[in-house]
């Protein structure tokens, strides 16, 4: 009986953490975003940890990440272009993932 109870908060326990780590990054980033950023290193592009330490403090991040995604291009990083909107992100996509990558350095 004791062990049954056990197992049981074991496994509530899991489905709790296994929820929050998929809430991590949206489901977009993999797809439309993962070719060429990782979060925390650099790829092809910068990686999410960097672009959210550039950011950092600044009140604003999220709509200037979403603005830059939007338009792509250079923005510094010295590692060539990005396509405008990754490869096909949406307006939810976009906002989604600015601010996932703006609550990085926090
Ligand atoms: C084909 C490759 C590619 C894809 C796909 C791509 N990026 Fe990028 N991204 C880059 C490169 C390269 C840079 C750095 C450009 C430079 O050197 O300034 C960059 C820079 C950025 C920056 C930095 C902006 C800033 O203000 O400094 C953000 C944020 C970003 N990407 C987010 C995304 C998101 C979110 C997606 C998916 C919707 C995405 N990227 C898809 C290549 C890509």
């Amino acid at each position: 009986m004791k062990s049954t109870i056990v197992s049981i908060v074991a496994t509530i326990s899991l489905i709790i953490a296994g929820t929050s780590l998929a809430a991590d990054m949206p489901t977009a980033g993999k797809a439309k975003c993962g070719t060429c950023h990782a979060i925390d290193k650099k790829t092809i592009g910068p990686s999410y940890m960097d672009i959210s330490a550039k950011y950092k403090g600044d009140n604003d991040a999220a709509s200037k990440i979403a603005a830059n995604i939007t338009k792509g291009g250079s923005f510094d990083w010295k590692l060539g272009k990005m396509p405008p909107k990754g490869l096909g992100a949406n307006d939810a996509d976009i906002k989604a993932m600015s601010e996932y990558i703006a609550g990085l350095a926090k």
